[in-house]
């Protein structure tokens, strides 16, 4: 059988949490994958060196532009570019420009959530992406976390039977904006950040939307946008559910960065407790108890571990999906659905009415 090649990737965007796309690709490649991140982008030289020097990558660029050139022709299988994927993990203001410049590269692309700042915008990458032949999948990680991974999957193999409540509550105190200070600065804070992550979970498990309320609050009088948010949910499945937010949660014994689940189903329910249990509670009575502790990668950090053993399993499926010629999940026009329903949320917070969300439909 003949060897698999090398995919061949850049990134662009030497932040914060790219340091943990970073450590997965180079465990996927010490694991024996064939895929190698080859060039490193940031218009900062400064996080530039810092990632050059921690991942030993000698290509660097701090314009994407000039790095695209740099690897323009010369392809595998007469491909257009000697990059065969971009992992884009830059803030979301930067994707308009850097989504298409791959796309017009003939490269497939990762793109961090949130992949647009508008619907419109959304649209646009989406069919550009497909008019020049180039995969779109959105870097959404959380339903790769192993504990909601295993709700997810003990729900689709018909545990509880049709469930009809669900709720997905993220609530902590964690001081996020030390690590990323951008997020008291914005208008749009925790459901554009966070609470997309937590919507997607929602439509993971119970399908697409059909009407959303949503109430907001802003606790932390030092920042401009939201930290409390709470979502309700109906599902063209027939399933109500809650989703919840927040920064501003006091807990002696804090969660972050875990989301706890409650589902309940016509022939029993499941809950996915803060000590990594699943509760399986059937209809006949008692109650199977499952651990779904993460497998921690050996470069992850506490309080971390969850989040990046789902970067680890969003890129390994990403890989496997690229050399099977599968989707991922997440790809653009589902991801479009996500968005939506964040764009909804606040619509729906500024008037107190329920918002039938838009939806992918081309
Ligand atoms: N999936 C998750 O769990 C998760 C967690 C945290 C952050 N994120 C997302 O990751 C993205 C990045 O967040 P962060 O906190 O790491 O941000 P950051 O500000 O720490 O890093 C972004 C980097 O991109 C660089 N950059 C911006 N525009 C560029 C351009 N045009 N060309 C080259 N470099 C450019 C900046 O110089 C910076 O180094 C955001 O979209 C955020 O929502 C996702």
């Amino acid at each position: 059988m003949a060897e698999e090649r090398t995919v061949r990737g850049a990134l662009i965007g030497c932040g914060f949490f790219a340091e943990n796309q970073m450590q997965a690709w180079q465990q996927l490649q010490r694991d024996g994958k064939r895929v190698e991140i080859v060039a490193l982008c940031d218009r900062d030289p400064q996080r530039l060196a810092h990632f050059q020097t921690l991942f030993g990558i000698e290509a660097t660029f701090t314009d994407a532009n000039a790095m695209f050139e740099a690897f323009a022709g010369g392809g595998a299988d007469g491909k257009d570019s000697d990059l065969d994927f971009v992992d884009i993990a830059t803030t979301t203001q930067a994707h308009a420009a850097l989504v298409p410049l791959a796309a017009d590269h003939g490269v497939d692309i990762i793109c961090q959530k949130p992949f647009a700042g508008s619907l419109e915008t959304a649209r646009q990458l989406i069919e550009h992406c497909k008019t020049r032949g180039v995969t779109l999948g959105i870097h959404e990680n959380f339903r790769w976390q192993q504990a909601v991974r295993s709700t997810i999957e003990a729900l689709r193999d018909g545990a509880i039977g049709q469930p009809f409540f669900g709720r997905i509550s993220y609530r902590n105190g964690f001081d996020v904006y030390r690590a990323q200070p951008y997020l008291a600065e914005v208008e749009r804070f925790i459901i554009e950040d966070l609470g997309i992550h937590v919507l997607d979970i929602a439509r993971a498990l119970f399908g697409e939307v059909d009407r959303l309320g949503c109430e907001i609050a802003r606790v932390n009088p030092a920042i401009n946008g939201e930290d409390v948010a709470t979502m309700m949910l109906h599902h063209d499945t027939g399933v109500t559910a809650v989703v919840d937010c927040s920064y501003a949660t006091r807990l002696a014994d804090d969660p972050f960065p875990q989301s706890l689940i409650e589902i309940d189903g016509k022939r029993g329910s499941l809950r996915l407790r803060q000590d990594f249990t699943l509760e399986i509670h059937a209809i006949e009575g008692g109650c199977e108890i499952r651990d779904v502790r993460p497998e921690s990668p050996a470069w992850s950090e506490a309080p971390w571990r969850p989040i990046q053993q789902s970067v680890l399993a969003f890129q390994r499926d990403w890989l496997g999906a690229q050399r099977q010629g599968r989707s991922v999940e997440t790809r653009g026009e589902d991801n479009f659905n996500t968005l939506a329903l964040v764009e909804a949320a606040y619509r729906a917070a500024a008037i107190h009415q329920t918002v039938v969300p838009e939806r992918w439909e081309r």
